[in-house]
């Protein structure tokens, strides 16, 4: 039955922590994934997540109950993205689902966007998160994409962006990251993103934002999802996937939502249920326990408050690393300029090494990341700093 299998590729990203847990050097670093590390290296469990355990803990569960949570845990997340007094929560028109972290919440975009405009393609930044190839591909939606990250600058190639999101048909698709771009941690000033809702308006193209890293760029929560608000402001309707896996450090529980807002409650209703069809027949209901954690932190005020700061010093502590590995690669009288790796915002730095470079890494440091370079911050730590600068400068300095 199966001899025409093959073994599918290694995925880029979680290869990479498979190879980091084979190795046996007490050295060894892992920059790979981006999953937040305290300073000791260490996962963390949050104290608003403790909090919020011992709440459920205390208090009886019904199974029954679930539905209604989910619906909280929606509303919570679009208040979120949206703002708290955000008018189209009030007025009913956002159809929003709980998802599996923010994968499953764009496979069920994916899958609504392939199911009412068939064969229309969905645009996605070059580059982009990997597993988001995967994910539109899996769902049957067509791929382009546009172009977002200049290698030269580090940084946003803007003159570029706006040329491909004005040479794409009138009513596209175009996937974006609304905060901590996924892996360059570039993002569009204000104004761009004004400029880019306006032609968005100008083009009736569709928005869809990923926002995985809620507060990772900023530190500030609403800050973080002001991409969104402007879009809003403008009067687009909008898609969103939500991840609460990096902001409440709730990775293993996969806990998203998925909202998209809609012209009225009638089209909300409508569009809800198709996702809800969707949803049961790849994976009936969502597990609950995690929805029960994040709903009940965001619903709580003062638990809602000590998570906010629990935010801020899991960005801070990223941003600290930033300048700290810079710091040192001057300290050691790089010849490269590592500007971008303070310019750059959230979890990852987009180094510029080059995958022989990061070869070298692996081989002769112990040290691991995707092969584009990506580091991701979240594991560079006050002990392990001056050892990852001195391995960088050495396979950079020729
Ligand atoms: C990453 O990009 O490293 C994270 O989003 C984790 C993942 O599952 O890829």
């Amino acid at each position: 039955w199966w001899e025409h299998v093959s073994p599918a590729p290694k995925d880029p990203i979680t290869g990479v922590t498979e190879a980091f847990l084979a190795d046996t050097n007490p050295n060894k670093i892992n920059l790979g994934v981006g999953a937040y590390r305290d300073d000791q290296g260490k996962p963390v469990v949050l104290q608003c997540v403790r909090n919020a355990e011992a709440k459920i803990a205390a208090c009886e569960f019904l199974e029954s109950n679930a539905a209604a949570v989910g619906s909280k845990l929606v509303e919570e997340s679009a208040k979120l993205a949206y703002g708290t007094q955000a008018h189209v929560v009030k007025e009913g028109r956002v159809a929003g689902l709980q998802a599996l972290s923010g994968t499953g919440a764009c496979r069920l975009f994916a899958e609504l966007q392939r199911r009412f405009y068939p064969g229309s393609p969905i645009y996605l930044p070059d580059p982009t998160w990997s597993n988001h190839h995967n994910i539109w591909r899996d769902a049957q939606v067509p791929e382009r994409s546009f172009r977002y990250y200049n290698p030269i600058t580090k940084g946003l190639d803007f003159a570029a962006l706006m040329d491909d999101v004005k040479t794409a048909p009138d009513g596209s698709f175009f996937l974006f990251h609304p905060c901590a771009h996924n892996p360059t941690g570039v993002d569009p000033t204000e104004e761009q993103w004004r400029e880019i809702s306006y032609q968005f308006k100008v083009k009736n193209h569709f928005p869809f934002f990923d926002m995985a890293y809620q507060g990772f760029a900023t530190g500030d929560l609403d800050m973080d999802a002001q991409a969104i608000r402007i879009f809003l402001e403008d009067g687009h309707l909008i898609g969103c996937a939500q991840s609460f896996a990096k902001n409440m450090g709730l990775y293993g529980h996969r806990v998203g939502c998925l909202s998209v807002l809609c012209a009225d409650e009638k089209q909300a209703v409508a569009v809800k249920s198709q996702l809800q069809q969707i949803a049961r027949s790849m994976y009936s209901n969502p597990p609950v326990h995690g929805i029960l954690l994040v709903s009940t932190i965001l619903n709580d005020p003062q638990t809602k408050a000590l998570w906010v700061k629990e935010v801020k010093v899991m960005a801070n502590r990223i941003q600290l690393m930033r300048a700290t590995l810079r710091e040192r690669l001057e300290d050691l009288g790089s010849p490269l300029d590592w500007e971008n790796i303070t310019n750059q915002v959230g979890m990852f730095c987009f180094s510029g090494l080059t995958p022989d470079q990061v070869d070298r890494l692996v081989r002769e440091f112990h040290i691991y990341m995707t092969r584009d370079g990506r580091i991701s911050i979240a594991g560079v730590t006050t002990s392990n700093v001056s050892y990852l600068a001195s391995a960088i400068h050495e396979v950079t300095k020729y």
